[in-house]
């Protein structure tokens, strides 16, 4: 049966949610679900804003039947390539031959690679600043390239001032119920899950983001529509100052964001000494253990938080693989803009620090305030150079 929502008297979400996929992406971890948005004008003529992930095609089949109504499908507008929201491309223009696909040039470069869509459907390709009059609504198409692919563009809806942002202030997990981001408490219940999705999936293009924002700055927007999580039509600029943080890669909380990586409990136990005593000092203190938590929440950590602090083995002459991984994927995502103290641990040689440095060095504005060397355990001496590290970075917070 289908499931829809209306979003305005003619705007259908005939999206679907998914709660068993494991992995989105095949990296991400999905434990509340994640949400495929499709949205669907119907004005006098009809208009499709992408499809969704093969997972939950037939229910979106579904959906666009029951609220076309009978009608035909006059449009469909391709804003984003990857497959989470273009693999149901096939099935609808295989039901609906009559529509034309809308997008730009690289969009469509990308549909034959992907697909095998029959020369007999109609194209109509736009560039930045072409509009679309569909009867009552006019919509403006403005390329958004590298938000996080090339082809990516986004659609405003002049007449209903609609802003459909593609992957643009989405999230992970599903929508359960609503359709609002005001109909839940967002800051509560969703942000973490908003920064975690962001910074992991768009968090390298900081850049691009901002130029994208700008543009949207030139807009008149009353409603933004991503591709995932919720829609925003209250209080937008509570997801758009978390979008000028995340791209300008500045941190959201004054604190500390420890990571370690620790073989027998001996860099753990450094860490823990570390945490205790930046607390009796009054700086929030967060701890992850890179063994446990999933290197894309630390990620999301890592934008979030002032201080990283990074800890880890020595292992097999390198960085204790799973720090290994973590350090690798903040590098690649783009951080900046922060203060960094590292402890290293090592029974015959210790290199991590030096290696982590090496690494975290290609990053742009990042302080190094210390470092600080365990032989195998910490012992009575290292508590005094542990207590003046914590002194170290508790002084770079005046
Ligand atoms: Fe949600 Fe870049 O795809």
């Amino acid at each position: 049966m289908y499931c829809t929502k209306n979003i305005t008297k003619n705007l259908v979400w005939v999206g679907a949610n998914d709660r068993r996929m494991a992995l989105f992406e095949g990296i991400y971890e999905i434990p509340d679900g994640m949400a495929f948005n499709s949205y669907l004008l119907l004005d006098e003529k009809t208009v499709l804003f992408d499809t969704v992930d093969k997972v939950v095609q037939s229910q979106f089949l579904e959906n666009i039947e029951a609220t076309l109504n009978g009608r035909s499908l006059d449009y469909l507008v391709l804003h984003h390539l990857e497959p989470d929201h273009s693999a149901a491309l096939e099935a609808v223009v295989a039901k609906y031959p009559e529509v034309t696909l809308v997008s730009n040039g690289k969009s469509f470069a990308f549909v034959s690679q992907f697909f095998t869509i029959p020369e007999s459907i109609k194209t109509l390709e736009v560039k930045e600043g072409d509009t679309l009059c569909t009867g009552e609504h006019n919509l403006r198409f403005v390329m958004a390239p590298m938000v996080h692919w090339p082809e990516v563009m986004v659609t405003y809806d002049e007449t209903a001032r609609i802003l459909f942002s593609a992957d643009a202030f989405g999230s992970f997990g599903a929508l359960n119920g609503a359709i609002f981001a005001d109909e839940v408490d967002f800051a509560r219940d969703y942000l973490d899950e908003a920064r975690r999705y962001y910074t992991n999936i768009v968090g390298k293009y900081g850049p691009q983001v901002q130029t994208l924002l700008k543009k949207a700055a030139g807009l008149d927007i009353e409603m933004i529509c991503p591709l995932h999580g919720f829609v925003w039509r209250k209080n937008l600029n509570e997801i758009l100052e978390s979008y000028t943080l995340w791209s300008t890669y500045e941190p959201e909380k004054q604190g500390v964001m420890i990571a370690y990586g620790s073989i027998y409990g001996n860099t753990e136990n450094a860490a823990e000494i570390l945490a205790c005593r930046l607390r009796d000092m009054g700086i929030k203190t967060v701890m992850f253990d890179t063994s446990v938590t999933p290197s894309p929440r630390i990620v999301a950590e890592s934008f979030k938080w002032s201080h990283l602090v990074f800890a880890a083995a020595t292992y097999n002459t390198g960085i204790f693989v799973k720090m290994e991984a973590v350090i690798n994927d903040v590098v690649a995502h783009n951080i900046q803009n922060r203060k960094v103290a590292l402890m290293e641990n090592g029974s015959w040689v210790a290199t991590s620090a030096k290696l982590m440095r090496d690494k975290l060095s290609a990053c742009k504005n990042i302080e190094f305030l210390g470092e600080l060397s365990i032989k195998s355990s910490v012992k009575p001496d290292k508590l005094a150079e542990i207590n003046d590290l914590a002194k170290i970075i508790a002084k770079s917070f005046e």
